[in-house]
């Protein structure tokens, strides 16, 4: 295997580090302003353990682009060391036979009292960990321009009611209500924010999490089509395929108010400089405060061809579970730490109230798997999830019925 060429250290001994100094490949997505802030720090943390990191970055949110250029590498026989890979794919990887087990540095390093359940489970192929978690992002806030808001005299909204009269009073400021990225998992994140808005939790893992039939015909999931469709005359025209990072970019820059989006969008409010609670506020998305929509990133490591190689694989699943990564690497996405037991000292009032729901909403039941964002279900069902969805918005002549009929059948694709 060409990818990873091993960078031995001439003076061999002279510097202790330096001695199996790996080349670390590392495939992500993470190019927009907050998202590259974050991946800086990882690179640098590498570095400091005397690895040299190669960047493998392909543009593109939420990953679709990376997962088609990770499937022709690995195809050809040349993985990179780590990937971005989250969720239910983890598994799907660990079914190719092609990932390594990480479990001596988890066992050493207590992963297992660390990190909750919900993530160690996933983080593991076959009882063995095989990818290491980088933090919880939330996926239902929605983000406003309080300026924007103030002009027009309207409310910051927290039911959905509310939601379509302030987005109601905006339109008729002459305001655009919301900023949009007509791009199919855009499409499915402020799809599912809707549906549990309009179902609550257990609908929401019915529709999304158990594929149950019934609950996708239900009239909850015609009235959580019906309503994520209200949105779309309050978007521009030229919303289609717009990235997520442009469309925050409006509610920056007073274009638009309000955005349904993950908090990597956090990322991009404060690497423009703005100040949470006063430039911009987080809330949770209208009608979901009590509940939790979890987006869990993660790398997923690659068999190896040699021990150094793997010692570069080892030192940069330790360097992303520390408690200084954790928290510096965060604090620029927008998420939140995934390891227990963090000082949330330095975090603003959005990554603070993030980390307490999280804890609330995994007592009573309302922590879920984002299904837009690979947590919930098989990438290929998710796929055609994806397509039902994204058709529904883009297609005036489909009705609720037809969508939902759409996902039935979706919920069949394996
Ligand atoms: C998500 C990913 C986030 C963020 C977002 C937009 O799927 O988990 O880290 O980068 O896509 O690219």
């Amino acid at each position: 295997m060409q990818a990873l060429r091993i960078t031995l250290c001439a003076a061999t001994m002279a510097v202790a580090f330096a001695a199996n100094a790996a080349e670390v490949e590392v495939l992500h997505w993470w190019t927009s302003g907050g998202e590259a802030k974050a991946a800086a720090e990882l690179k640098k943390m590498l570095e400091a353990k005397g690895h040299k990191w190669k960047d493998f970055a392909v543009a593109g949110g939420a990953g679709e682009n990376a997962m088609t250029a990770l499937k022709t590498r690995v195809v050809s026989g040349n993985p990179p060391t780590a990937a971005q890979i989250k969720g239910p794919a983890i598994q799907e990887w660990g079914e190719e036979g092609v990932l390594a087990s990480i479990d001596d540095v988890a066992k050493k390093e207590g992963w297992d009292k660390l990190l909750p359940p919900v993530v160690s489970n996933v983080m593991k192929y076959k009882g063995s960990y095989v990818a290491v978690p980088v933090n919880v992002h939330r996926v239902n806030w929605l983000w406003v321009n309080p300026e924007l808001l103030k002009k027009a005299n309207a409310k910051a909204p927290n039911t959905l009611d509310e939601f379509f009269a302030t987005a109601e009073a905006l339109k008729k400021a002459g305001i655009q209500a919301v900023a949009y990225g007509g791009q199919p998992w855009q499409d499915a994140t402020v799809f599912e924010t809707v549906a549990l808005a309009v179902g609550g939790p257990d609908f929401y893992k019915k529709a999304f999490v158990q594929l149950d039939a019934n609950a996708l015909k239900s009239p909850t999931m015609i009235k959580s089509l019906e309503t994520y469709k209200r949105i779309k005359p309050y978007t521009d025209k030229n919303s289609a395929g717009r990235e997520w990072n442009l469309a925050t970019a409006m509610v920056i820059n007073g274009k638009a108010a309000m955005q349904f989006m993950g908090d990597w969008a956090k990322g991009e409010f404060l690497a423009a400089g703005k100040v949470p609670g006063k430039d911009f506020l987080c809330l949770p998305a209208p009608g979901t405060a009590g509940d939790y929509t979890f987006n869990i990133d993660s790398f997923a490591m690659f068999k190896l061809p040699n021990k150094d190689a793997e010692k570069g694989e080892k030192d940069f699943a330790s360097a992303v579970m520390s408690t200084q990564f954790q928290e510096v690497f965060n604090l620029n996405k927008g998420s939140i730490p995934v390891r227990a037991g963090m000082d949330m000292s330095k975090f603003d009032a959005c990554g603070q109230q993030s980390a307490k729901d999280f804890q609330t909403t995994s007592k009573k039941g309302s922590l879920l798997p984002s299904f837009a964002h690979g947590m919930a279900m098989h990438s290929a069902t998710q796929g055609a999830y994806y397509d039902a969805i994204s058709q529904f918005w883009n297609d005036d002549k489909m009705t609720a019925k037809q969508a939902a009929d759409k996902l039935v059948a979706a919920a069949k694709v394996k």
